[in-house]
C-alpha cells in the first residue's frame, strides 16, 4: 500500500479537483478515495478540454480508476444517482467503477430540509451537519442499509489493502475543520490529513501530501472575511470566485502566512501546489496578510523561501490556468 493525500490549506476551493485529476492522468494509481465531507463539495475539473463539477464522486472515474466514497464521508444517495448520471450522459463510466465505504454514513430529506433553513454559519444547506451530528448521536444511517446504495457497497479496509496505490482527494480545506476552523464557521468533517487515516490506511503507507493554495484566500459562508478594499472585488472578479455547488459570491482577502505554516506543519506537506497566479497578475496588484510585493516575482520568490525546504516542503508548483500545474525551479526562476 502506498498513498498520495491531496487536501486544502485554506478554506476550500484550493484547486485540488484540478490537482487530483493531474495526479491521476499520470497514471499508477489504483484507487482515488474520497474520505471526508459530502456533497457540500464542489470540485470543478477540466476533462480532455471540457469542464465538469463532481461533488460526491472521487475523480478516479475520470480515467476508470477504482473511485471510493470512502467511511468519512456522508452520502446523499438522491445526490450521488444525479451525480452518476451526469457523468455517464457525458460518457465518463462510473458504476463500474464506484465503490462506497459500508459504514459510511447517509444524508436524509430530513438532514436537508434541517440544514435548508440555516442562517447562522452559511452552510452549502447540503445536509452535511445534521448527516454528522446524527453519525456521532449513534443514529444515524449507514450505506449498507440502503437498497439504492448496496451496489456498491465495500470493506474499505479489504478494498485498500494488498498492493495498491491509493490518491485521497479531500475536500473542504484545512481552516474549514471543526477543530481549527473559525468555529463555528466551520464545516462538520475533519479535513487533514489526519482525517485521511481513519479510512482504512495504514498512516505508515503515506507517501507524499500534496497541500493545495490559490495565491490568495476565499470563504464562502456568513463570518464576515473580505476586507472592504476594492482591490478584493476585482480579484473576486478575475478569479471567477462563486462557491462551485452553491453559486454564492466568495468572499476575498491576501493569503495568510500564519494559517499556510500551520496547516503545511500540523498536515505532513512536503508538496506545494499554488493556484491562481494568473488571477493576481489579472488584477496586477501581489500581496500577503503581512502586506504588498512589487511585483510577481518578488512574489513568488516570497513563497519559495517562506514555504520550501525550511518548512518541510521539497516541492513548489504554481498553476496559471484551470487544467494544469507546474513545477519551478527556484534557482532559474529567481534569476
Ligand atoms: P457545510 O459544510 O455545508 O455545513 O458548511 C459549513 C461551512 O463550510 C460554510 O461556510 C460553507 O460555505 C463551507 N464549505 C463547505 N464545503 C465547502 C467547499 O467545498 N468549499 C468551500 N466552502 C465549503
Ligand atoms: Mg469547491
Amino acid at each position: 500500500m502506498i498513498t498520495d493525500i491531496v487536501i486544502g490549506l485554506q478554506h476550500g476551493d484550493e484547486g485540488k479537483g484540478k490537482v487530483t485529476h493531474h495526479l491521476l492522468k499520470n497514471g499508477g494509481y489504483t484507487h482515488c478515495v474520497r474520505f471526508n465531507g459530502g456533497c457540500n463539495a464542489g470540485h470543478t475539473i477540466i476533462h480532455n478540454g471540457k469542464k465538469f463539477v463532481t461533488h460526491h464522486i472521487p475523480a478516479g472515474v475520470f480515467f476508470g480508476v477504482t473511485s471510493v466514497i470512502g467511511n468519512g464521508c456522508v452520502v446523499d444517495p438522491v445526490k450521488l444517482q444525479e451525480e452518476i448520471d451526469y457523468l455517464e450522459s457525458h460518457g465518463i463510466p462510473v458504476r463500474q467503477n464506484l465503490r462506497i465505504a459500508s459504514n459510511a454514513h447517509v444524508i436524509t430529506e430530513q438532514h436537508k430540509a434541517e440544514d435548508g433553513v440555516d442562517e447562522k454559519i452559511g452552510t452549502t444547506r447540503t445536509g452535511n451537519g445534521p448527516a454528522y451530528r446524527d453519525k456521532y448521536n449513534r443514529s444515524g444511517i449507514r450505506a449498507c442499509d440502503v437498497p439504492s446504495l448496496v451496489p456498491f457497497v465495500v470493506n474499505i479496509y479489504e478494498e485498500l489493502r494488498g498492493d495498491t496505490v491509493i490518491l485521497m482527494e479531500g475536500a473542504q480545506g484545512f481552516w474549514l475543520d471543526p477543530d481549527w476552523g473559525d468555529y463555528p464557521y466551520v464545516t462538520s468533517s475533519h479535513t487533514g490529513t489526519a482525517a485521511a487515516m481513519q479510512n482504512g490506511i495504514s498512516p505508515r503507507s503515506i507517501r507524499n501530501v500534496w497541500g493545495i493554495i490559490k495565491a490568495y484566500e476565499t470563504y464562502v459562508g456568513k463570518r464576515q472575511f473580505q476586507p472592504s478594499e476594492e482591490v478584493f472585488d476585482r480579484i473576486q472578479e478575475a478569479g471567477q470566485e462563486f462557491g462551485a455547488t452553491t453559486g454564492r459570491v466568495r468572499q476575498c482577502n491576501w493569503l495568510n502566512v500564519k494559517e499556510i505554516h500551520q496547516a503545511i506543519a500540523m498536515n505532513g506537506v512536503n508538496r506545494l501546489v499554488v493556484n491562481k497566479m494568473d488571477v493576481l497578475r489579472k488584477v496586477g496588484a501581489w500581496g500577503t496578510t503581512e502586506g504588498p510585493f512589487y511585483g510577481e516575482r518578488h512574489f513568488r520568490i516570497f513563497l519559495q523561501e517562506e514555504f520550501g525546504p525550511l518548512a518541510g516542503v521539497d516541492k513548489i508548483y504554481f498553476s496559471d490556468n484551470p487544467a494544469t500545474i507546474y513545477e519551478e525551479n527556484p534557482l532559474t526562476a529567481a534569476a
